[in-house]
């Protein structure tokens, strides 16, 4: 009998290792994202990221990288940061005049946005492997492989030719296959290691339930709202008892300005289902205690019940109180009352 309870247990209990948001990955990139805006006219933004967490702010004017962590210089000699910079540089002049020579041949449409990323990811227990890729508004355009450009299936025509024509300055790509596996070698171990308090920093959850706009008569929006914690993987379900729902909606996680993350999971039910329910919370922070919320305490209709009842009983026992002293002033807690202090109305002992 044990054994049984044992073994459901583990079937029911769900381990987090299994679960795809707790995927370990580390990944290095800087984007350069280029802004089209009209024939003349481009934009360029860059920034480097060690994760979810930016390193660097790119100087565009300058052309150099500025550390946005305290840790971010990390160890890297002067020569091999100044050539990412020289190579970020290049791009962010050369790619704007590529496409703009080729708008109406790659039948571009003003405003658009390149973007260009460039890293090293690593997957524990694995090699890493160095990347370079372009999208167009978006959407994957073509990306880095070996020593040339592959076309995305998704960016279809506009891809090959792209491909075709980035693929016809050999010496340019021998450069961007030398300065991506740096990337690997020296950058991403480099960080990962300066900034690992900061990657590892572990912060609780706070988590709330509300409602949600009513998706129709006789239905419940329930929302759980998780917020301020770090790192980013985290488990939130909505329970029957420990049954997950099967219809519960996740949001994006969101970055917040403290550096710490957001995450709203939505359930929608008949309102008269709602009882019972519960959402519960798993993160590396709360050392295996899941963080378990219960609709029943934080039913609007509960708060909407006292908001109307307690006003109404503070009310009801003014009158009581009012007409008690204006029946018989001289009650000890009724001094004070205005009528007291009326010398023409009676005294104690004067009635
Ligand atoms: C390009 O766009 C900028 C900013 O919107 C504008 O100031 C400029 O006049 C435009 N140039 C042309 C040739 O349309």
């Amino acid at each position: 009998m044990l054994f049984l309870l044992l073994v459901l247990l583990t079937v029911l209990v769900p381990g987090g290792d299994s679960d795809d948001d707790f995927q370990e990955l580390s990944s290095f990139r800087i984007i350069l994202t280029i802004s089209f805006y009209n024939h003349s006219w481009t934009q360029n933004q860059a920034s480097a990221w060690l994760d979810e967490l930016q390193t660097h702010t790119w100087d565009s004017k300058k052309g150099i990288f500025m550390n946005k962590q305290p840790w971010s210089k990390g160890n890297f000699s002067n020569k091999e940061l100044t050539e990412q910079e020289r190579a970020l540089q290049v791009a962010s002049i050369r790619i704007p005049l590529i496409f703009q020579d080729h708008v109406s041949q790659w039948q571009l449409k003003y405003p658009f946005q390149v973007q260009m990323a460039k890293g090293c990811e690593l997957r524990f227990g694995e090699k890493s492997v160095g990347f370079k890729r372009i999208a167009y508004q978006g959407s994957d355009l073509m990306s880095f492989q070996n020593t040339s450009w592959i076309p995305s299936p998704k960016g279809g025509e506009r891809a090959q030719q792209v491909c075709k024509l980035f693929n016809q300055y050999h010496e340019v790509n021998l450069r961007i296959q030398a300065l991506i596996k740096d990337l690997c070698s020296r950058f991403l171990w480099e960080l990962l290691d300066a900034g690992k308090a900061d990657l590892q920093r572990q912060v609780r959850p706070e988590a709330w339930l509300s409602s949600g706009p009513s998706p129709g008569p006789g239905r419940l929006l329930l929302v759980c709202h998780v917020s301020g914690f770090h790192p980013k993987p985290v488990r939130v379900m909505w329970m029957r008892g420990e049954q997950e729902q099967p219809g519960t909606r996740r949001g994006d996680v969101l970055p917040q300005a403290d550096g710490t993350w957001y995450l709203q999971v939505s359930l929608e039910v008949e309102a008269r289902e709602a009882a019972g329910l519960s959402c519960r919370v798993r993160h590396s922070s709360l050392g295996g205690q899941d963080v378990v919320l219960y609709w029943e305490q934080h039913r609007p209709v509960g708060w909407a019940f006292l908001a109307v009842m307690v006003p109404l009983v503070l009310l009801a026992g003014l009158a009581f109180w009012l007409w008690k002293c204006r029946k018989s002033p001289w009650r000890p807690q009724c001094t004070g009352l205005p009528l007291e202090r009326n010398p023409s109305s009676p005294g104690p002992g004067h009635s």
